[in-house]
Parts: C-alpha cells; structure tokens; sequence
C-alpha cells in the first residue's frame, strides 16, 4: 500500500499592497467599514503578472526548497478560477515555464475549495502507487475579474499563490477528508466566463465579473463548513481539541470567530492572515499552510495533526484531516 505526504511548502504573492484606505480612494468604502465587517486591511494585487507566473514562482520555490529537478516531478496540478486561459491550462503553463518535461499537469477548477480538491485528488494518483511525486498548487490574479465599481465585492479579494510537494510515504498522513458539492445553490457566488457570441444562437451578456450573495455565503460557511467539520472530526474519532490547527479559507474573519465558537476550540487554533491578502480563493489554505510553517507554528516531519478547510462558491466544501 502507497500513502502521500506532503513534504514541501511555499507561497508567493506579487509586490503591490492595496490598502483599504488605497480602495477608499476610487469607491465608496472605508477602512472601518471594510476591516470592522471582514478584518481585511491590506491586499496584493498583481500589475503585469498572470495566474501561471504566480504559480511558477511557487513550483521553483518548492524545487529548491525539496532540492529536486523538474524532471523529477510526475504531475503538476493548479487550482484555480482565474486561469491565464481555458488552453493551455494554467498547470501546461507552469509545466512548460519550470521545464517538468516527464510531468502532466492540469487545472482544477473548485474556487475557494480548488486546493483541497485537487490536494485529494494528487493524495488519490500517489496512493493508487502509479506517481511518486507532484506539485499541487492554488494560484488566482483575482484583481482581473472584479468589478471595481462594486464595493460589495471588489474590497474582498486579493492576488497570490501557494502550494505543496506531494510524495509517495510508507506512513499513512491523510487521515480522512469529505468533498462536497452543492450546485442547487451555487448562483450565491458566480464568476462569468466571457465567450464570444455564436452566429448561430442569441447573443448573450457576458461579463468577468464575481457576484455573490454575502448573506448566504457567510450562513454556508458557519452552518454547512462547521457541520461537515464535526462530522468528520467524530468519523475520524477525533475531538475537535486533537487538532493543532485548523486551516481555514480565508474569506472573513468574523465568519471564522463564529466558527470558533461552533466547534468550541482555541481561536489560536484557528490562525488567519487575510488581514493583509483578503479572499485569495485556491490560494488562501496553502499560503496560510506556508506563512504557519515559516512561523514556526507548524513544522513539516512533526506529526502534528492539522485539519484543513476550503468553502466557496460552487457551491463547493472540503474537508482534510492529516497529520504533517
Ligand atoms: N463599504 C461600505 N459600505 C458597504 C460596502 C463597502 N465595501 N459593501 C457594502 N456596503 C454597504 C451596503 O451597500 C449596505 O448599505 P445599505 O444598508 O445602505 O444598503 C450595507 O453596507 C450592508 O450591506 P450588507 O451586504 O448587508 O453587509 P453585511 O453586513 O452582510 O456584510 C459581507 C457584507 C462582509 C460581504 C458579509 O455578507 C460577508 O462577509 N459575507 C461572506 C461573503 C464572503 O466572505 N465572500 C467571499 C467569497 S465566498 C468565500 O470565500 C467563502
């Protein structure tokens, strides 16, 4: 029997802070509206750089940091909702740009859940015992689909990239996950693709913007996220108080505060950093994974148990539980 690991972390994020006083500037929004109600100061936003210049710096990181050729590598897996483009695929782009000739590599598209989907999916090929070894990575430029005339949305958001090495173990580290989709409910946050009209059909609006239903989606998260949380910490045979940290998606603060208080843990245990990166979708559990490693607060080879949480639109929540 195969197992994975991960062995490797890193993240990225362009240079340019956003501040909320910087957003205050071109809309009608504050600092105390906005970090009062999210916890949101600051944010990065990408000048010239795309999603796959993002990720690349994240897969050279990880091959220096792993003192590994990119040849070495069997796959390449990016989540994201903000591609370069549909084809190639944000993960061909990396592939090509770090030189990964022996690597396929392909996109997963799951928004705030993209990690954690394509993080099971990559734990599933080096089980099966055909991979030894990948990269898994969430990158988004979410600056190039906001609507900048809405407040509503435009303050959440920031730009950035995270990721992992995976590798083939002889010791069981994912302990249990649960993947869920709900697309009944999934017009509570959208994101358009523009296509260009067909000659042969009704011209159709089209635009790139996100729209979201924050009501609904802050009641998702603190109703549907914690029970599957619960659920899968009692399946595993765990109390909530076993985990040494709780990895989030990093939408909103508050929405976390009241997800301390439902599963009854430490807000210590429940670290956050979208105080100066906003909503970074795909890239928001792996950057914080990373930020905690160089902390200190988690160290790779330790064992400590960690359980991590993506949630957005989708709908789409998941759920992993392993050790490190
Ligand atoms: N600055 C100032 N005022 C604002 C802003 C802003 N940026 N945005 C909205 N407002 C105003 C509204 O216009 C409204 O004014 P009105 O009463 O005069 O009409 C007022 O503030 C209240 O608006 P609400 O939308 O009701 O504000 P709410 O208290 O619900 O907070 C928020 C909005 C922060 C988005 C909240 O609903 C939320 O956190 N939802 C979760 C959504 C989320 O985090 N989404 C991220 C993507 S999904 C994910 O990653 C899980």
């Amino acid at each position: 029997m195969s197992y994975a690991k991960i062995s490797q972390v890193a993240h990225y994020v362009p240079d340019q802070v956003i501040t909320n006083n910087d957003l205050a500037q071109i809309m009608d929004t504050s600092d105390e509206w906005i970090a009062s109600r999210t916890g949101i100061r600051e944010r990065r936003i990408s000048q010239s750089q795309q999603t796959s210049d993002l990720a690349t710096e994240v897969a050279k990181q990880l091959l220096i940091k792993s003192h590994l050729g990119a040849e070495e590598l069997d796959f390449i897996l990016v989540a994201t909702i903000t591609p370069d483009s549909m084809m190639p695929s944000t993960a061909a782009r990396v592939q090509a740009n770090i030189g990964a000739s022996r690597s396929f590599a392909f996109d997963i598209t799951a928004a705030c859940s993209g990690f954690i989907f394509a993080l099971s999916t990559a734990e599933k090929m080096i089980s099966s015992g055909v991979y030894k070894r990948g990269l898994v990575i969430g990158a988004e430029v979410l600056s190039k689909v906001i609507d900048w005339q809405d407040r509503r949305t435009a303050v959440l958001f920031g730009d950035g990239a995270g990721g992992v090495l995976i590798e083939a173990s002889d010791q069981k580290h994912f302990l249990l996950e649960s993947l869920q989709t709900d697309g009944g409910r999934g017009q509570a946050l959208t994101s358009s693709y523009q296509g260009l009209a067909s000659p042969f059909s009704a011209k159709e609006d089209s635009h790139l913007s996100i729209e979201m239903d924050g009501r609904a989606v802050f009641e998702f998260a603190i109703r549907d996220v914690v029970a599957t949380i619960k659920k899968t910490l009692s399946d595993a045979d765990f109390t909530a108080g076993e985990i040494d940290y709780f990895l989030l998606h990093q939408a909103n603060n508050r929405m976390l505060e009241k997800m301390v208080r439902k599963l009854c843990v430490d807000r210590e245990k429940l670290p956050a950093n979208m105080m100066w990166y906003g909503n970074t979708s795909a890239a928001s559990v792996p950057i914080l994974l990373s930020e905690c490693i160089a902390e200190g607060k988690i160290t790779l080879g330790s064992g400590q148990k960690l359980l991590l949480a993506g949630f957005g639109g989708g709908l789409t929540w998941g759920i992993l539980l392993l050790t490190i």
